[in-house]
């Protein structure tokens, strides 16, 4: 493991969950109007949870936080049960009292994605960047929806998902057939940026890429082994997917 990153193995998913919730806090606490960035999927929503409690128990305020995601499928309406805004209020935001203004989620109902683009990292710049980004990992090395690829955005980027995306958010849809073909993701410089990164992983299935991440040569085709020239990653994962690290 290089010495920029510190790593947490946990038990199971619940224990990561918890480090990760306190990790989160403790950021929070050291600046609580500052601008933090989420991301969706399975892996972030014990985390969500346990940090709901921690503010319900008076352990943690996030209510003055401004709220950045990742990602957000295109095209898909706000309103819609797959859209990343609509999980996000579910989630979290709700929960949290985070009012809409201080929530920031590329619009997958722009009617020009490519525009959205740059009204999206505008509206991080004058936020001041990001404080702390929480990412998660897909089983092909994607970070949000920078999909393995010869080349990668730099900025805020309108991107097709790869097939294997597809299949894997599939579970979440009727059929694959539902499932968005695009998206618009943070890009790697905008991921870069964060003063600090929060990275989670759970099960064995993410094993594999983890090391191929962590371990392996840094390489478009595993966008996520970019995170080795980021100077302050905390890896939070549960021991199924630590097992080849
Ligand atoms: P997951 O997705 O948390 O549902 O595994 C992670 C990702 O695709 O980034």
């Amino acid at each position: 493991m290089l010495k920029n990153f510190k790593l947490y193995v946990e038990e199971d998913y619940s224990t990561m969950s918890q480090r990760a919730a306190e990790v989160f806090a403790n950021a929070v606490k050291d600046d609580p109007m500052g601008a933090y960035g989420f991301a969706t999927g399975s892996t972030p929503i014990g985390m969500y949870e346990a940090l709901i409690k921690l503010q319900n128990n008076g352990k943690a305020d996030l209510r003055k936080i401004t709220a950045f995601n990742l990602d957000e499928y295109y095209p898909i309406q706000p309103d819609d049960p797959q859209s990343y805004y609509y999980f996000m209020r579910q989630n979290l935001f709700d929960a949290i009292s985070l009012s809409p203004e201080n929530t920031h989620i590329p619009n997958g109902a722009a009617l020009d994605p490519i525009a959205e683009c740059k009204v999206y990292d505008e509206k991080i710049a004058s936020a001041g960047g990001i404080n702390m980004q929480v990412l998660g990992i897909g089983t092909n090395g994607h970070i949000g929806f920078n999909e393995p690829a010869e080349n990668l955005p730099a900025t805020t980027a309108y991107m097709p998902l790869t097939e294997s995306t597809i299949a894997d958010n599939a579970r979440n849809f009727a059929s694959p057939d539902e499932v968005p073909r695009n998206s618009l993701t943070m890009g790697m410089h905008s991921i870069m940026m964060a003063k600090r990164i929060l990275f989670l992983a759970s099960g064995e299935n993410k094993a594999e890429i983890l090391q191929n991440a962590f371990n392996g040569p840094i390489t478009t085709m595993v966008p996520a082994s970019f995170l080795q020239l980021h100077h302050d990653v905390t890896i939070v994962v549960d021991k199924a997917a630590a097992k080849l690290l």
